[in-house]
């Protein structure tokens, strides 16, 4: 028997069209020495068939001169890739049709960021490297078996391996570099020579569900600033009060829609005007205003009325920011949802800089460009600082901002005035908010897609979830039943059937496995089950999911390895490990996982264990880091699960003692 083989055609497709009006990544330069150029030119090639190596040859090198890579965009199907039912894949497995939805619900021209370029979200979060290795998966995808497990590593599939059905289908891992080479310049190097793809979290997970992912954790975020800092009662909302951020893409654009569920007055500033146009048709955007003025005179006259309302303020965050100081507008929550956390790859635009030209010199010449950023964000703090200092509550959304600023040489940004190991002065979110609030307790987001297509689908979960929240248990659950109550009204699906909500182990476990239930009783089709990396367990990141650690350990991703190695032993169907994630090359280390209910008793097992492990294995860190929601979390979790389960609790040291002991 002849080994089959899976390779490109050898045939070249046509060059493909590109529809106007679909955003375009920019060009980030060219950096390669002529050495590199010359292995990056091998490797694009290495997945062509040799007698298409003279035509392609100059066409990759022209891509990888005038965009800064080679995406190989001939390779590109024609049209929109938008997700279809599952039945309409090909493939051996449900597993394996079930991944090729996921991948193109994250290329979506209505999902995805730049879909030419294979970027789902972030300005760089991409499904994998180029639209060759994009082709070969789908290839093995289609003929991937129950016995088999998929190795991808940054984009590139590695090939089928033996396995067995109790072990996951796709094991996928992305720019996970050598400690010295962990940086954003040489990572640049490593993705131009097309070997380092930046997953960023559920782009190259794949398990990205449009921005309605991160509505609920905005929503859940603002609220409970809310309830922290301007002392709203529980079961009240933020009618009457203003929340100003920036940012209206792939995940940003989340904050008009969660702030108006929260019942804010909210202005969202944003410099590229088609993203606006994008939040706007969608309905997440209520009205836009060109100036700030106008912006905040329809924001203020919301909040005499305690409406919630959402304006876009079409201009840089720092112009908005400037008026109010100037016009003395008192602003209850800030924040700020650039992409900082590749703020020098065209992620923030300063604001000595239009639109236009930030792309023009990010093009041209990016040592100006990177020296505009830096004195950008120095002004941008400056104003920030101002409006705290006028009673304003600031925190950092999980964009990197605090720690771009120190890097931009705002050195009293720093908690310690020295580096960035002891945090930044003003909160991000999960030192005040979602670490103790949420991720301590095992609250995080975990969210379903149902493969079938089918909105009734989508609706009949909506319902059955609801029926496993107990909404007198915890406020949390209140928040969380009352979302999925209303999650239809709001009206969030972008792309294919997907819902996002807030659970904690036992929740996710219960929802689970009730989906399983009506999976195998045909009341619905196959569920793919996943969370957001940015989780309880998924990930390290000590200026994002991990800020509320505080016994050293923010350094060490011990457990975003941990969980990705104890989800690929328990067998989830898909695990993902990254490098970087919402902050950037070197500062996170980040996890996911996917797994489809096929109604199976196999896959009640798997859920039994692995749903378990993936939240517990996190909050028994935070516990460990003497959290005390996490601690109280974890004894009552040795209590009710005695059999098979034990978390080390830590002893508490009396202050006092070592005061004294350390006089
Ligand atoms: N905390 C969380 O849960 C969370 C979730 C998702 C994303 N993030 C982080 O938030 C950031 C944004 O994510 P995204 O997916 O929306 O990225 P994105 O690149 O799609 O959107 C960022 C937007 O900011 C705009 N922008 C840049 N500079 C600006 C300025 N000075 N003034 C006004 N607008 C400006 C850009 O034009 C862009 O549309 C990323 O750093 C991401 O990692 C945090």
């Amino acid at each position: 028997m002849t080994a089959k083989q899976f390779t490109l055609d050898n045939v070249l497709p046509d060059y493909p069209t590109f529809d106007e009006g679909i955003r375009r990544a920019p060009d980030r330069g060219f950096c390669l020495t002529p050495a590199q150029t010359r292995v990056a030119l091998q490797n694009a090639l290495r997945y062509i068939p040799t007698e298409l190596h003279a035509q392609l040859a100059p066409e990759f090198l022209e891509e990888l001169k005038t965009r800064g890579k080679i995406y190989g965009y001939r390779f590109r199907p024609q049209g929109n890739l938008k997700a279809g039912p599952i039945d309409s894949y090909k493939g051996k497995c449900l597993e394996g049709k079930a991944m090729q939805v996921m991948i193109h619900n994250n290329l979506a021209h209505e999902v995805a960021l730049y879909p030419y370029e294979l970027v789902t979200y972030g300005e760089t979060g991409q499904v994998c490297q180029n639209w060759m290795q994009y082709r070969l998966l789908i290839k093995y995808l289609e003929e991937l078996t129950q016995d088999q497990t998929l190795v991808v590593e940054s984009g590139h599939p590695l090939g089928l391996f033996a396995s067995n059905p109790r072990a996951p289908r796709v094991i996928l891992t992305n720019s996970m570099m050598i400690g010295i080479y962990d940086n954003i310049k040489d990572w640049e190097v490593a993705a131009q020579m097309g070997v380092a793809n930046y997953g960023q979290m559920t782009a190259g997970g794949w398990m990205y569900i449009g921005p309605q992912g991160v509505v609920h954790g905005t929503f859940n975020t603002i609220l409970n600033a809310g309830r922290q800092q301007l002392h709203i009662p529980a079961g009240a909302n933020l009618g009457g009060y203003l929340f100003v951020s920036s940012g209206l893409g792939g995940m940003s654009g989340a904050q008009p829609k969660a702030a108006k569920i929260a019942g804010a007055a909210s202005i969202t500033a944003e410099v590229d005007s088609s993203r606006i146009q994008t939040r706007h048709e969608q309905g997440w955007v209520d009205v836009v205003a060109e100036t700030p003025a106008e912006a905040v005179r329809l924001a203020q006259e919301a909040q005499k009325k305690k409406e919630a309302l959402s304006v876009a303020y079409h201009g840089n965050i720092v112009d908005l920011l400037h008026y109010c100081l100037k016009e003395n507008v008192h602003i209850d929550l800030l924040s700020d949802q650039t992409s900082c956390h590749v703020a020098y790859e065209g992620g923030y635009c300063p604001v000595q800089l239009t639109f236009e030209e930030r792309t023009r010199l990010l093009a041209e010449d990016r040592e100006q460009f990177n020296r505009l950023v830096d004195e950008g964000l120095r002004i941008h703090f400056q104003a920030v600082k101002d409006l705290v200092a006028r009673g304003t509550y600031f925190f950092d959304y999980g964009n990197a901002f605090m720690k771009a600023c120190f890097d931009a040489g705002v050195q009293e940004i720093s908690r310690n005035g020295v580096d960035d190991k002891d945090g930044f002065i003003w909160p991000s979110y999960v030192e005040d908010i979602m670490g103790p609030e949420l991720f301590d307790y095992g609250y995080g987001p975990f969210r379903w897609v149902c493969l079938s297509h089918k909105h009734e689908d989508l609706l009949k979960t909506d319902k059955a979830a609801m029926e496993c929240i107990d909404p007198n248990r915890r406020e949390q659950d209140r928040d969380n039943y009352n979302w999925i109550r209303d999650a239809e009204k709001n009206q969030m699906v972008v792309g294919t059937e997907a819902r996002i909500l807030y659970q904690d182990a036992e929740g996710r476990l219960k929802i689970a496995l009730k989906f399983n239930d009506m999976v195998r009783k045909g009341e619905i089709g196959p569920v793919m089950l996943g969370r957001d990396h940015h989780d309880v367990s998924g990930t390290d990141s000590p200026f994002r999911e991990t800020a509320n650690i505080k016994d050293g350990s923010n350094v060490m991703a011990d457990m975003a390895v941990q969980c990705f190695a104890g989800n690929c032993a328990r067998g989830m169907s898909l695990v993902a490990l990254h490098n970087g994630g919402g902050v950037g090359i070197g500062k996170a280390i980040n996890g996911g996982f996917g797994m489809v209910l096929d109604g199976s008793e196999r896959v009640d097992e798997i859920l039994k264990d692995a749903m378990t492990w993936d939240v517990m294995g996190g909050v028994a860190r935070r516990s460990w880091a003497r959290n005390k929601n996490a601690m109280s979390t974890a004894q009552e979790f040795n209590q009710t699960h005695a059999q098979g389960y034990h978390i080390t609790i830590p002893y508490l040291v009396d202050d006092a003692l070592l005061d004294e002991v350390l006089k």
